[in-house]
């Protein structure tokens, strides 16, 4: 059996729609804004739980401008957690702030909160947390620390499109959370998309401003702004993938369950540690294990794609501080595989993989 890590072409629920939602689009030139986007907005506003919704053109620029919509003391720090994507850090950066990385918790990748605490400082302005693979950081204690500190906090909901906590979803708990629809995202557009999220008047209309060169209408540019819009046949496709998103949250579900019974009794690897309350889209299945790379190989032998998630610290970037004293994350590169799950897997490609890890963990007890 071929195991592919994901498919994205199978993701398109009831394809003829969609298509014929797109040539309809097309045939009547609707490609920028119009009730597509603004319908996007309100489903996905809805869907959150947050009063406000504006789509921009990507998840880097939903961060970027996250940041700027806080207005915080020039040359400030902005904690971010080391394990995450990219962009996460270069939010900060570009916004001309001081970058300030923190671990993360070894049981659900998560920002750890001792660590979070000992970052914050008099000049700390802001935190953001990421709810990476889908795992909603711990937003309860989070958000007393920050508003305990006075700080300001976005989160990151690249990866967790229905992650909540006490049905709260997350990137409702901060000031503002940000979200990306890029191709291989839970809910993700034939292109680039992004968004954020807000209850705040000010900080929706400071974006809506800022992702059409300061503008909200033709020419009432009020400052100097930019281009990040959703278009209009993306937002299509995202309000005909929300439509059916729950049913995708169901079945990843469910095959995460799959993975869980089979792998937790296996003594080389670790998973997740899920938490009460918590609903997780699982974005990635990811595992932690010392013989990682073997693992991959032998997956990669059997026709069973794997990725990492991701390879590298960002503190381990030269261009980004080094902090060195980043204990849980130290290494963690080399340790995580995200393993194949998606609405399109069948549970028996999943029951395939996981039987192929618990063959080749056998195998190395054997081998000792
Ligand atoms: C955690 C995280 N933040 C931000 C982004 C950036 O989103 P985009 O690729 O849409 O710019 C991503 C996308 O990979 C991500 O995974």
């Amino acid at each position: 059996m071929k195991v592919k890590f994901t498919d994205l072409y199978k993701l398109i629920p009831e394809k003829k729609k969609v298509l014929s939602k797109l040539n309809y689009l097309i045939k009547n030139s609707k490609f920028v804004g119009g009730d597509e986007v603004k319908n996007f907005e309100k489903n996905f506003a809805k869907y959150t739980g947050s009063k406000y919704c504006v789509t921009l053109g990507n998840g880097t620029d939903a961060l970027e401008i996250a940041v700027k919509s806080l207005n915080l003391k020039k040359g400030s720090e902005i904690i971010v957690p080391v394990n995450t994507w990219i962009s996460t850090a270069e939010a900060v950066k570009n916004n001309g702030y001081k970058l300030v990385f923190c671990d993360i918790d070894l049981r659900d990748y998560s920002l750890s909160i001792p660590d979070l605490k000992r970052k914050i400082n008099s000049n700390t302005s802001a935190v953001i947390a990421v709810h990476l693979y889908g795992n909603p950081s711990d937003m309860y204690n989070i958000k007393k620390i920050t508003q305990k500190k006075n700080l300001k906090l976005i989160e990151d909901c690249a990866q967790a499109h229905g992650s909540r906590i006490k049905k709260k979803h997350v990137g409702t708990f901060g000031d503002v959370g940000t979200f990306s629809f890029f191709p291989g995202k839970n809910l993700g557009a034939f292109g680039d998309g992004g968004a954020i999220i807000t209850n705040s008047k000010k900080i929706s209309n400071f974006v809506l401003r800022m992702r059409n060169h300061g503008a909200l209408n033709k020419y009432d540019h009020n400052f100097s702004g930019r281009n990040s819009r959703l278009d209009t046949l993306n937002a299509a496709v995202l309000n005909h993938k929300l439509t059916n998103y729950k049913k995708s949250l169901s079945s990843r579900n469910k095959l995460a369950k799959i993975y869980f019974s089979k792998l937790k009794t296996l003594s080389g690897i670790q998973t997740y540690k899920l938490k009460k309350n918590y609903e997780y889209c699982y974005h990635q299945f990811v595992i932690r294990t010392s013989s990682r790379d073997k693992l991959k190989n032998f997956l990669t032998k059997n026709k069973i794609d794997t990725m990492i998630h991701y390879p590298y610290m960002l503190n381990e970037l030269n261009f980004f501080p080094n902090d060195k004293k980043l204990k849980n994350s130290k290494n963690l590169g080399k340790k995580i595989l995200s393993l194949p799950i998606s609405e399109e897997h069948t549970k028996d490609e999943i029951l395939y993989v996981a039987n192929k890890i618990s063959l080749f963990f056998k195998k190395q007890i054997l081998n000792k």
